[in-house]
């Protein structure tokens, strides 16, 4: 990237929320008060099961005549929604082989493709790894259903002022998609019923201290891409991550350690060909593309996230210079994360009329151990591995009346819900366009 462009989006960055507050950064020892937290939390959640046990099937508001969607979704009711499509479509659900801390199974479907083999998806869509993101699985369940409504009644979509047809709802499907609505449940779960804005997943193991608030692991910390703080420079160190359980950035005491991020490696590991990924985080207006270590560069391939020549010096995007260190993506890679980046992002910023900015992940803020990262750097780590295209998009805004910025209004939930499954469709038409094999 150029000097002028990296500064300009560093200046953007300073401005933008995106999943930390801005003193959740650096460290971020913030305790949560349910005192100091509650107050105003946007959209209730949903108290009973609007799918009874899946008797009735989710369908979304891009066809037409939507589920009651006055409350969010609870945790339960992602499992008795997927269960309605299973029963409504045929479709085929699984479970990862990992228990979550409280003891909860994380529930998959994979819908469309060319036939049921697990080399015939190509897309992996992520909802809710950060609990307190409300909205996010709702619009993958949601938008799956969409898509199997239009499916079986021939018709097409329509998302706030971006409408697609019977045919782009066949090419969508075509590209074969394995979803995980909710990845952490324990997490959602324990957020929607103290409404205390947590954000890390409910482990307690690695705080000693044994205080209710300083335990879990943000699992967009815990995978295995420079993990090891020692490969980042002094100076960014201590915000790309933490060590210290009490932060909200703590990382866990390995990559790899938390079971849910475990099911994203197994979802990666058992759907071989995946090409394209989305992680859904809330809230910025933003659509990220790798790399999100440092600035991108496509001259150098020996500078990247596996030589531990440059640990001192990875992480600082103001040293843009080429002696310095830039995380290597070639030029034909960059190219397509960015050309399919702005065909969604721009979408996006239609839907609803909401402006979304398409940029490098690293120029929101050098991260460790993140989804999008471990995804695309899988193929390069293990030349045995499929590349895959990762993106982590930002939707919705904060909402300035709860005391949980995170926590839409009924309002920003359904413009948001417009924004991610119009960007969702419009993902999965550039990736059949772009390539999937
Ligand atoms: C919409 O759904 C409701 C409840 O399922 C049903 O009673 C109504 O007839 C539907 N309306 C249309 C236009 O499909
Ligand atoms: C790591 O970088 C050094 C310094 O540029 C280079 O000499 C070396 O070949 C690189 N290692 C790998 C494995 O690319
Ligand atoms: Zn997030």
């Amino acid at each position: 990237m150029k000097f002028s462009q990296a500064s300009n989006v560093l200046l953007l960055a300073g401005l933008a929320n995106s999943c930390l507050l801005p003193e959740e950064r650096a460290g971020g020892h913030i305790r949560r008060s349910l005192n100091r937290r509650q107050g105003n939390n946007g959209k209730a959640i949903g108290k009973g099961d609007r799918f009874n046990g899946g008797s009735s099937f989710p369908r979304g508001i891009g066809s037409g005549n939507a589920t009651d969607m006055s409350t969010i979704l609870n945790v339960n009711e992602v499992t008795t929604g997927l269960q309605g499509l299973v029963n409504a479509y045929g479709i085929q659900t699984f479970v990862t082989p990992y228990k979550t801390y409280e003891g909860r199974t994380i529930t998959g479907a994979k819908i469309g493709g060319s036939g049921t083999a697990n080399t015939n998806y190509h897309v992996y869509l992520n909802g809710a790894i950060h609990a307190r993101e409300r909205g996010s699985h709702d619009s993958v369940l949601y938008f799956i259903s969409d898509l199997l409504y239009a499916q079986k009644h021939g018709t097409g979509l329509t998302y706030g002022k971006k409408s697609y047809t019977n045919a782009d709802v066949t090419k969508a499907l075509s590209t074969g998609i394995v979803v995980t609505p909710l990845i952490n449940p324990d997490g959602v779960n324990y957020d929607q019923t103290s409404n205390s804005c947590w954000r890390k997943n409910r482990n307690p193991k690695s705080s000693s201290s044994g205080d209710p608030d300083t335990i879990g692991v943000d699992l967009n910390r815990n995978f295995d891409f420079a993990w090891d703080l020692k490969k980042w420079a002094s100076s960014v160190a201590s915000e790309v991550a933490s060590t210290d359980p009490s932060s909200e950035v703590f990382h866990g005491t390995a990559a790899f350690s938390e079971p849910e991020t475990q099911a994203v490696k197994y979802i990666l590991d058992t759907y071989t060909k995946v090409r394209w990924f989305i992680d859904l985080h809330s809230y910025a207006g933003d659509v990220l593309y790798s790399w999100g270590s440092d600035t991108d560069q496509s001259t150098q391939p020996y500078k990247n996230f596996l030589n531990s020549t440059y640990d001192s010096i990875r992480g600082i995007t103001s040293d843009s210079t080429s002696s310095k260190y830039g995380e290597y993506i070639s030029s034909e890679d960059l190219n397509n994360v960015q050309t399919a980046g702005n065909r969604f992002g721009n979408v996006m910023s239609t839907a609803a009329g909401r402006k979304y900015t398409v940029m490098q992940s690293a120029y929101l803020y050098p991260t460790s151990g993140a989804s999008d990262d471990y995804a695309f750097s899988r193929h390069i780590a293990d030349p045995t591995k499929n590349k895959v295209y990762s993106y982590t998009i930002e939707f919705g805004f904060g909402n300035n009346q709860a005391s949980c910025p995170f926590y839409p209004t009924a309002a920003q939930y359904t413009s948001s819900l417009q924004e991610t499954n119009a960007g969702f469709m419009e993902f999965l038409l550039a990736a059949a366009d772009i390539g999937l094999e």
